[in-house]
């Protein structure tokens, strides 16, 4: 079966979360495109919260969020049971997010960051794996926040 990447953007994120999709989807991956559909003025929280739900729910494997900086659709989608989002900058963040953190939801800023470089940051993103380990408990006291 397919991995399932859960992507959605608001109007400052829309252009990259197309080019994102595109790329995913030529990589093989099955992407669930949760908004929004153009770049007229809307709001982060509420297309967040469909793709953060996607993944919460088992939907989709990783979830994918794009706004102008990252930040606000990262604070959102750690609303949800089950998320563990993280704004991507760096090479690093990508890894260790997922290395120590096991975050499933990668958010971008497509203010801040340029396609090319969102792109490979997600490529590191998908690739790595959690290590487990010490990190294990860490990370299940970060879900058991969210009652
Ligand atoms: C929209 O202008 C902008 O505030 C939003 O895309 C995002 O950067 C918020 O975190």
């Amino acid at each position: 079966m397919k991995f399932k990447i859960a992507i959605a953007a608001d109007h400052a994120g829309f252009q990259m979360k197309e080019s994102l999709k595109s790329y995913l989807q030529g990589q093989g991956y099955e992407v669930l495109d949760f908004g929004c559909s153009s770049e007229e003025k809307c709001d982060y929280p509420d297309f967040a919260e469909k793709a953060a739900k996607a993944v919460s729910e088992g939907k989709a494997d990783r979830g994918v969020l794009v706004c102008g900086t990252g930040i606000g659709m990262c604070m959102s989608a750690n609303k949800v049971k089950k998320v563990r989002a993280a704004v991507l900058r760096s090479f690093d963040d990508a890894r260790l997010s997922r290395e120590h953190n096991n975050a499933n939801i990668a958010c971008l800023g497509a203010r801040v960051s340029a396609v090319h470089q969102a792109q490979s940051l997600l490529e590191t993103f998908l690739k790595t794996s959690f290590e487990g380990g010490r990190h294990g408990p860490r990370v299940q006291k970060v879900d058991s926040l969210l009652k």
